[in-house]
């Protein structure tokens, strides 16, 4: 039957239809001619006549010697091609770049949308009928996600899943919130040189992406949540078998997803499954980059996620998960404990139960019977949980007329309602060359303010905005204060954290024209960040102001003169849902 459809060229045109090798023809100006060479060379990779008749499930993997998140890919592919094969299907991996969180400058959030470019035109131009996506370090899920959401071919984002916290001296130790703690206490000289590097080597000692709820995690649950990702798929270890055998269920599910056309990532990812995903990352208390992400995925459909809806979300959905940075516990804590199936069950009476995954089958189907085990220590009851209200929360005011995020549940409530002198660095050169400097004026009641560290800025939004406390604070024992910035913050951070200041200071927004010693007030119950300072002086600051030089050439001019604001996801404009 497979091979009757596919020998037919009355088929080939038909919509949904699928086409294998013929898929996507190269255009010579004889498609007869094209098909006649592809195979021909296709054959040259030793494939049989017999294989190459057959669906092609195309594997978009992004390892890489500069990506440690992604060093257990090759068993990973491996798994892969068992279950297309299995299936009936062929199974054909590419590569795509990969994006090392640590490896790359100024940032990888400046890459990844060049990723989802990368993704979305090999799916589009290769002859794949549908594709398993495998990715886990912070910016290649989403990079991921938005590719495949606009090239619109049936995919199943399969991520390596995260690494194990190891034991070291009586506690546990895992990337990344262990490793900014142990940092902090070295900075405050609580910690010695040789104890810090012994702590270095016992971080991150496992294949893959970070062992807290961090943004690699986050955005394993978003794919869960979202629809994208198989049930049960987000916690699991990367080096567990478990691991290995979601890996080929994903090749499995492919192919059937490569033989009916369907469900297209356009039927998956629609605003409710969107609404669903918000509320699980506030319900996992997760990071603050995965609001981004989520609304750059959803803007390649065409779907907004204004703040304000994040706040209402907020509002209603209570963190139920007990996971580092905000808790105590790992993912592999949650695998344990029932896995992100366990909090979606907790959810269900607040998530839109009729949206399509990548089963074919609805999230409320999914969730029709009850986890076997919840671990209560790590997910509570929707009726019980660890707080009332979700992990994060939307500013507005003068400071950030579109908007900032603020980390609520990873914060300090006693600094939530003040007013504060800013102490304002203009750039991270700035700010790294005088934060410790015994002569800066500051105290533990001031504000910390980074500017020019946004998407427009040449720096391309880093995880900047966890600003370090002043070494001479740190030392008197000061363990947070009110940080604000136009930054994003690593999703393992913690701390009074203001991110994502809309606009930024390198488009002209407020925060480019706030000067040392202004009051600055915050007040989280009513969303409230304001730059005290009279409109006729901001006029004046503003007339003077002149925006950073947009770079010559290449990547760096294509992303400065196209990237858009955070609470647009930060993707390119010409790149969302038209
Ligand atoms: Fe890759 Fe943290 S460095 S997920």
């Amino acid at each position: 039957m497979i091979h009757g459809l596919l020998r037919s060229d009355s088929v080939m045109g038909e919509k949904n239809k699928f086409r294998g090798i013929r898929r996507n023809l190269t255009n010579y100006g004889d498609p007869g001619f094209a098909a006649y060479l592809r195979r021909s060379f296709a054959q040259s990779m030793g494939y049989s006549k017999d294989m190459l008749d057959r669906p092609i499930v195309g594997i978009a993997t992004s390892p890489s010697g500069f990506n440690n998140c992604h060093r257990s890919m090759p068993e990973l592919v491996d798994a892969v091609k068992r279950g297309v094969l299995k299936a009936g299907g062929l199974p054909v991996d590419f590569p795509t770049i990969s994006l090392g969180e640590v490896f790359l400058s100024p940032t990888s959030m400046m890459f990844r949308n060049l990723m989802s470019v990368d993704v979305e035109e090999m799916i589009r131009a290769q002859p794949i009928d549908a594709c398993v996506l495998i990715g886990g370090c912070d910016k290649t899920v989403p990079a991921q996600l938005m590719g495949a959401a606009s090239a619109d071919v049936p995919s199943i984002q399969l991520v390596t899943g995260p690494m194990l916290a190891m034991p070291y001296r009586g506690e546990r130790l895992g990337a990344c919130t262990d490793c900014r703690r142990f940092w902090a206490r070295y900075r405050a000289c609580e910690v010695g040189d040789e104890a810090i590097d012994q702590i270095e080597a016992n971080l991150a000692t496992t294949a893959g992406s970070c062992a807290v709820m961090g943004t690699a995690s986050t955005m394993a649950c978003i794919a869960e949540a979202l629809g994208m990702g198989l049930a049960g798929s987000a916690a699991i270890p990367a080096v567990h078998a478990d691991r290995l055998r979601l890996a080929e269920a994903c090749g499995e599910r492919a192919m059937a997803m490569a033989l009916s056309g369907a469900p297209l990532p356009s039927q998956i990812i629609t605003p409710a499954s969107v609404r669903n995903a918000l509320r699980v990352l506030l319900a996992v208390s997760g990071s603050t980059n995965a609001v981004v992400h989520l609304t750059a995925i959803a803007g390649r459909r065409r779907i907004e996620v204004p703040l304000e809806m994040l706040n209402r979300l907020s509002d209603e959905t209570p963190v139920l998960v007990n996971l580092k940075p905000t808790g105590a516990h790992y993912m592999q804590d949650l695998f344990a404990a029932g896995g992100l199936h366990a909090v979606l069950y907790e959810l269900r009476e607040l998530l839109e139960l009729d949206c399509m995954t990548v089963t074919g089958e609805t999230l409320g189907e999914h969730l029709a019977q009850a986890p076997a085990y919840v671990d209560r220590s790590v997910v509570r009851p929707l009726s019980d949980p660890y707080q009332p209200h979700g992990g994060l929360v939307a500013l507005f005011g003068s400071l950030a007329p579109r908007g900032a995020i603020l980390k609520r549940a990873a914060a300090d409530p006693d600094l939530f309602e003040r007013e504060g002198r800013a102490v304002v660095f203009e750039s991270l050169e700035d700010l790294s060359t005088r934060i410790d400097s015994e002569t800066l004026d500051v105290t533990a009641n001031d504000f910390l303010l980074l500017q020019n560290a946004g998407p427009a800025s040449p720096t391309g939004m880093p995880e900047a905005g966890y600003l370090p406390i002043p070494r001479k604070l740190a030392q008197a024992g000061v363990k947070d204060m009110v940080r604000i910035s136009d930054a994003r913050m690593s999703g393992t951070a913690f701390g009074t954290v203001i991110l994502h200041v809309c606009p930024d200071a390198a488009s002209g927004g407020n925060l480019a024209l706030v000067r040392n010693g202004d009051r600055i007030a915050l007040s989280v119950s009513e969303r409230r960040l304001d730059l005290l300072v009279p409109e006729s002086e901001l006029n004046k600051r503003r007339s003077a102001w002149t925006p950073p030089q947009v770079p010559a050439r290449g990547y760096a001019r294509l992303y400065r003169e196209h990237v858009m604001q955070a609470t647009e996801g930060c993707d390119f404009d010409f790149l969302r849902g038209q």
